[in-house]
Order: structure tokens, then C-alpha cells, then sequence
């Protein structure tokens, strides 16, 4: 068994895990989330989302979060795309990337996006074009790889579909999800062997929910196969509004951790995290959704 020697994060928490937030969160607080996550390390952010603000309306601020952000040089900015109009929005605030996001069950597709697989795909493809086009890289989320929240197992010849068909428009690396968390280690592992014919090991990222307590326990049956790009989410902040009940992705916390303890490099400093994620959970009002996070701040307190 091989393990990669070093992992590339992606925090996904401004974007996957504000985007679930009942309560406003003013852009200012995204903004300096997404800057604290950046001084801890991070090299790679999903930002916000360019979806309809009827959908979600806790992105609605998007292009004032994206022009407010002082980049630093070496991280990548991504946001989500779901359409046309959500990428000429978003070309605006010159993302680094953009994910178009589909998924491997029809019915979630439709209550997600509101169309079927098929046609995700169809209007994908121009999107996929333009932002090759204009230098801007594409990532496509797929989200379901193991289980639905209306259609229950998905089985990874879905994945498979639906990996190919995102490959066949150009996008140029995927997210193996599992949105409502239910996955365990050699289910994950079936849905990320469905994606190999299509993308290799560098361009599979996990992005593992945690709903079930399985993220970590699926992250390392990942490694074992190789993958070494994860999302995950400051605080484990998080959840899909279109998958009801399904809690935040995997704590970047307890990923960092479980990496570091393996010898395993991430380039992030778990300490400045714990602040990054003390911040956002200080101003919900919670305490971080993450164990190692919890341990850290109550070994400060003496
Ligand atoms: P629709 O209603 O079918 O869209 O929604 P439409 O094209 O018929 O347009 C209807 C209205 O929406 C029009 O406005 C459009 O202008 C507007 P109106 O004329 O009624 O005033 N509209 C938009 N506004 C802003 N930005 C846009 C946009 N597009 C249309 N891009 C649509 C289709 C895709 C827009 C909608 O279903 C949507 O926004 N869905 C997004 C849902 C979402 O954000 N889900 C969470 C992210 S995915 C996720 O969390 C999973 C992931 O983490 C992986 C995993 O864990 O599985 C990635
Ligand atoms: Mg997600």
C-alpha cells in the first residue's frame, strides 16, 4: 500500500458550508473567512456559487464576496456554475475555476438543478467551452456517487455514465461526492473505480459529507486508492439545501489532522485552521462541527 506523500485541500466551507446557513452571514464575514483560510495555508478555496438567489438565497451575494477578496498569489479561487447566466456572472469576478455540478441520480438532479441529467450535460457543454476558452479551468462536482436522498443506493454504473459524459464536454477533473454522508469506505471506493476510465487518480477529488461519522474512515479508503486532492470544510460547516438533513463535509480540521499524524503533507498550519474555523463557528454562535478542532481549542484553555 502506497499513500500519497502530500494532499491537496480544497475548503470548500464558504461555498458548500454557508450556503446552508439559515441566518445571514454578511459578505464582510465571508470575506475575511475565506482570508483567514488562506493565511492558514489553504491553496485552494470554492468561494461562492453563481445559482439562482431564489434557489439560494445565501449566495446571492457572490460577485461582492469574489471582488472583495484580496487574492494571494498561488491560491485558487472556484465557484460554482450551473448555467450560462451563472457563468457570465461569474466570469466577471475572474474565478480561477469553475464547477459545473451534476449527479448521478436523475431524481436529485432534478431537485438540485431542476432539469435531468441529460440536459445538465447539454448545458454544461457550452459552459465548459467558454471557460476553457478564456483560460479558466473546469471542475465537475457529482454529486450522489453513492447514495440519493429520493432514490436511496446509486449504483456505480451511474457513476460511471455520468463521469463519462462529463469527460466527453471537457471538464478536466471531477469531485466523487457523497452528498448526504452516507457512504462507507468500500462503497466510496466502488464509485471512485467507476470514475478511473475517465479521469485518473490526479484529477478525482473526494468531497465526502460527514453526515454518518464515515468521511475520515472514506478519505483514507480514497488515499489508499491514491486520490490525494479531498474537499472539505473549515469547521465541517455545512450540507446541500436540496439534501435535507445531510450535515457539513468533513471538518478540514480533522482531515488535516488525521494527514498530518500519517506523515502525510498539506502545507497548512492546523493551529491559524482552528482559528479560521473558531471565527465562522464564533459568529454563528456554535461551537466548530469538528472533533479535533474541539480538542485543540480545549487544550488552549489549559
Ligand atoms: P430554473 O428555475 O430551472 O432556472 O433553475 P431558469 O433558467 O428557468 O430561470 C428561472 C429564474 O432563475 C430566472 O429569473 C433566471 O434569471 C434565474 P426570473 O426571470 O424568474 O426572475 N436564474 C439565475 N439567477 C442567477 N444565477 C443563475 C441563474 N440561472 C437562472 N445562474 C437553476 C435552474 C440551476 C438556476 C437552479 O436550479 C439553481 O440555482 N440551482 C442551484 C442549487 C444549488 O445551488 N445547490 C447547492 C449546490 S450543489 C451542492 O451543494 C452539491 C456539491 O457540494 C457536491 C455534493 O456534495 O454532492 C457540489
Ligand atoms: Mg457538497
Amino acid at each position: 500500500m502506497t499513500l500519497p506523500s502530500r494532499v491537496q485541500l480544497i475548503d470548500v466551507g464558504p461555498r458548500d458550508g454557508l450556503q446552508n446557513e439559515k441566518q445571514p452571514v454578511p459578505a464582510a464575514v465571508k470575506i475575511e473567512l475565506v482570508h483567514r483560510l488562506q493565511a492558514a495555508g489553504l491553496t485552494e478555496i470554492e468561494v461562492t456559487s453563481f445559482v439562482s438567489p431564489k434557489w439560494v438565497p445565501q449566495m446571492a451575494d457572490n460577485a461582492e464576496v469574489m471582488n472583495g477578496i484580496q487574492r494571494q498569489a498561488g491560491v485558487r479561487y472556484s465557484v460554482l456554475t450551473p448555467n450560462a447566466q451563472g457563468f457570465e456572472a461569474a466570469l466577471k469576478t475572474r474565478p480561477d475555476e469553475i464547477v459545473v455540478f451534476g449527479a448521478a441520480s436523475e431524481a436529485f438532479s432534478h431537485k438540485n438543478i431542476n432539469c435531468s441529467i441529460a440536459e445538465s450535460i447539454e448545458r454544461f457543454a457550452p459552459v465548459v467551452q467558454a471557460a476553457l476558452a478564456a483560460g479558466i479551468a473546469v471542475r465537475g462536482a457529482m454529486s450522489c456517487t453513492v447514495a440519493c436522498p429520493y432514490e436511496g443506493d446509486v449504483a456505480p454504473e451511474r457513476v460511471a455514465y455520468l463521469a463519462g459524459l462529463m469527460k466527453q464536454i471537457g471538464v478536466q477533473r471531477v469531485d466523487v461526492a457523497d452528498t448526504i454522508g452516507a457512504g462507507t469506505p468500500l462503497k466510496v471506493q466502488k464509485a471512485i473505480e467507476a470514475t478511473l476510465p475517465y479521469f485518473d487518480v490526479d484529477h478525482i477529488c473526494g468531497h465526502f459529507h460527514d453526515t454518518y461519522g464515515q468521511a475520515l474512515a472514506n478519505t483514507l479508503a480514497a488515499l489508499q486508492m491514491g486520490v490525494w486532492n479531498f474537499q472539505s470544510s473549515v469547521a465541517g460547516l455545512g450540507g446541500c439545501p436540496y439534501a435535507k438533513g445531510a450535515t457539513g463535509n468533513v471538518s478540514t480540521e480533522d482531515v488535516v489532522y488525521m494527514l498530518h499524524g500519517m506523515g502525510i503533507d498539506t502545507g497548512i498550519d492546523l493551529d491559524k485552521l482552528v482559528d479560521a474555523g473558531a471565527f465562522i463557528s464564533g459568529f454563528l454562535g456554535r461551537p466548530p462541527n469538528s472533533n479535533v478542532a474541539k480538542a485543540i481549542l480545549n487544550k488552549r484553555l489549559g
